[in-house]
């Protein structure tokens, strides 16, 4: 392994750019050239290959986005862009690919793999929905923009006694949901992977009301319905005239926390680590407070799930 490249796929999340330092830096500290591929998969097949430096990679630490860009493309399902991709990797000489995204990139690196290219996966998606680790990069920093905004929206809520409804990202996972709805102490989340029941939301809300409550929050993944959808459906069942507040791609922008930042450092090194072994088809991540590495294919079979655990502590504290 002489020369390995990096790009970021599917949607940016806080701390892509942080991953991508450490990729370029652990890299050339042991010895490897780096090559930065702009705009996902879709600049690899379109052969958007760069050399990066180390200084390619200064003042970018602290930066949310990808300045690789980023890209949707999913043309790369197919063989033909798979091939074009490979024919680009091999032009270019290059020996290693390290892709950071979520499901849709784990697919692409999967792929390159059993063509026989070794890749290996970071997990960057602020939907925290990959199996395999703990957590991925850019969560916690969309998590803190949803709580900030929540604490907001408490402020308005409590002058005005009245009951919000916040939409979250989460087309399939409800972590963001959970999280931010649990540490911001909110009446309802409402997440794809568990069953609601509009009776049960009322009862909650009015029994808060009857004891005092000023205001009420619930909190929907945008997987389940549309926060205006839920704030309708809310109204048929009474006196409950809520405000809606669509966070939308807020959530994806940002300066990376701590923990994103220090998360991504370390899945970063240990992605160019597993490549100097020859390593690929593997997909990093944290358990545990370990970094660890797993199949891609298995991570890729196993459907991540939001904690049920947690989703019962919420619904007991905001009782
Ligand atoms: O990055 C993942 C995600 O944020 C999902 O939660 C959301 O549904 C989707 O991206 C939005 O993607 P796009 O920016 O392509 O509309």
């Amino acid at each position: 392994m002489k020369r390995i490249a990096i790009l970021t796929s599917g949607g940016d999340a806080p701390g892509m750019n942080a991953a991508t330092r450490a990729v370029v830096r652990k890299a050339i500290y042991e010895g490897l050239e780096v090559y930065g591929i702009n705009y996902g998969f879709l600049g690899l097949v379109n052969g958007d290959i760069h050399k990066l430096e180390l200084g390619s990679v200064g003042d970018i630490l602290h930066r949310g986005g990808t300045f690789l860009y980023s890209a949707r493309y999913p043309e790369f399902a197919t063989e033909e862009g798979q091939l074009k991709g490979i024919e680009q990797l091999k032009k270019h000489q290059i020996d290693g690919l390290v892709v950071i995204g979520g499901d849709g990139s784990y697919h692409g690196a999967e792929a390159l793999t059993n063509r026989g290219f070794p890749t290996i996966g970071i997990p960057g998606t602020i939907d925290n929905d990959i199996s395999g680790t703990d957590f991925t990069i850019g969560f916690d920093t969309a998590l803190n923009t949803v709580l900030d905004a929540l604490d907001k929206i408490r402020d308005t809520a409590t002058s005005h006694e009245r009951t919000f409804i916040i939409e979250v990202m989460g087309r399939d996972a409800g972590d963001i949901a959970l999280w931010s709805g649990l540490g911001g102490g909110a009446e309802a989340i409402i997440v794809p992977e568990q069953e609601f029941n509009m009776d049960d939301i009322v009862d909650r809300l009015n029994k808060g009301r009857e004891r005092g409550k000023k205001h009420s929050i619930i909190v929907v993944a945008e997987g389940v319905m549309s926060g205006n959808e839920f704030a309708k459906q809310l109204a048929e069942y009474g006196d409950y005239h809520a405000r809606v507040t669509v966070l939308g791609h807020v959530q994806r922008g940002g300066s990376p926390t701590a923990f994103d930042r220090v998360l991504a450092s370390r899945l970063g090194a240990h992605a160019v680590e597993l490549l100097l072994e020859n390593r690929g088809g593997l997909a990093v991540g944290i358990r545990e407070n370990r970094i660890v590495e797993n199949n891609i294919g298995e991570i890729l079979k196993e459907k991540h799930v939001c904690d049920k655990q947690l989703f019962d502590l919420a619904s007991i504290l905001s009782i």
